[in-house]
């Protein structure tokens, strides 16, 4: 990837000039733990090798130039006149969005050329525009400043960025992951106090596989939404009775005990049982007790569908495909839902047979063809050498 973005950066900005710096950063799977971090409790996300790749030099003037391999089109921002978002912009808007706010945060920068290349199909739930806001950011601070870069205070950044440029009303577990992602570990990380512990995602004889249900996520913002509204719906109810701080400190007794409204008890019984699963799970897996672990990603799978009703059609095909082919043993949906990926833990030796089976009976369910990778767990956003 990297001499490919070398050869094309040439191509598109010329060969000379001050030297090119390259970057990386990782897209995210979460492996259990969803919806839950507007809820302040526990998520388990880790950053993956695919991604999104970036090159960048320095001009001489006051212009930042945004280009990608992936997407069109090229914008360029003055760094001397006010930067919007503007629907024609399109992908650019992200790292426009990283600029602005660096900018109104105090930092000064310099023109710069950009190049952009990724390996991570966006819209499919795996982050892509975290990994892309997340890198923009510690490219430019890069470029402009030998001040250390705090990753935490980068994942909080991208996420304000997301939150108030794009308008895309997100938690923080996807810029965290991108941020602070660790080689061959998972991360438990706290969402509402932001302490994080690095887990070693050993699997012995599993193979951790992406799913990509190639089903995009149309609905995904309007419901993530309306999710939201209904926790703190229910938060409050339960609040009346006891001083829970944010949803996850409810138990499963408040929740049968003080919410009458269907939805709300069902939307709240998934978020309380799924961050107890969390914690649960990442025992397991510290205790090398992978069937444990994979069983509490089928169970958080079958709450999100159930109770939280963010999965769909096609994330429960590819689900149940997964469980009819011989080595998995636990799969479930992951990030938003309403399409997207889905993830499943596999007997290393059984990985071919289990990609053809999914395929097949993905195929047969849904017309739609999946497709399946086996994911590595990579270092969070870094500068590489060139
Ligand atoms: C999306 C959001 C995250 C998180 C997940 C669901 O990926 O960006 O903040 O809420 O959905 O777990």
């Amino acid at each position: 990837m990297i001499n490919t973005l070398k050869i094309e950066f040439a191509q598109a900005y010329g060969a000379e000039g001050q030297p090119v710096q390259y970057f990386f950063s990782p897209g995210r799977v979460n492996l259990i733990g969803e919806h839950i971090d507007y809820n302040g409790g526990y998520v388990f996300p880790a950053a993956l090798t695919l991604g999104i790749y970036g090159a960048i030099r320095l001009r001489q003037d006051n212009l930042i130039v945004l280009k990608s391999l992936n997407a069109m089109p090229v914008v360029t921002v003055d760094l001397n006149k006010p930067i919007e978002n503007q629907s024609a912009d399109g992908w650019a808007n992200y790292p426009k969005g990283v600029i602005k706010y660096l900018l109104d945060s105090g930092y000064s920068l310099k023109g710069c050329d950009i190049l952009f290349l990724g390996n991570l199909p966006d819209g499919t739930g795996l982050s892509s525009s975290a990994a892309l806001l997340v890198l923009t950011a510690f490219m430019l601070r890069t470029v402009n400043s030998d001040t250390a870069i705090d990753k935490v205070e980068l994942a909080k950044f991208a996420q304000k960025v997301e939150n108030q440029f794009i308008g895309v009303n997100c938690g923080i577990m996807d810029q965290f992951a991108v941020a602070m992602g660790q080689k061959d570990c998972a991360i438990l990380l706290d969402c509402e106090t932001l302490q994080y512990k690095y887990i070693p995602f050993a699997l012995k004889e599993y193979s951790l596989v992406i799913m990509n249900t190639n089903k995009k996520r149309e609905l995904s913002e309007s419901k993530y939404n309306e999710r939201r509204n209904e926790c703190e719906q229910a938060l409050a109810v339960i609040r009346r009775y006891t001083p829970a701080a944010n949803l996850c400190q409810a138990t499963l007794a408040n929740v049968e005990d003080y919410l009458t409204d269907d939805i709300l008890r069902r939307r709240a019984r998934h978020i309380v049982s799924e961050n107890i699963r969390v914690q649960t799970a990442v025992k397991l897996l510290e205790q090398g007790d992978i069937n444990g672990f994979a069983q509490l990603m089928t169970a958080s799978h079958m709450s999100l569908k159930d109770d939280y009703e963010v999965s769909g059609q096609e994330l429960d095909a590819m689900v149940d495909s997964a469980h009819r082919a011989s080595g998995c043993i636990g799969a479930r949906m992951t990030g938003a839902g309403f399409g997207g990926c889905a993830i499943a833990l596999v007997q290393t030796d059984k990985l071919e047979e289990f990609t053809s089976v999914v395929a097949a009976e993905y195929k047969t369910s849904t017309g739609r063809t999946a497709a399946v990778y086996v994911a590595g767990i990579a270092n969070g956003v870094s500068l590489l050498k060139g």
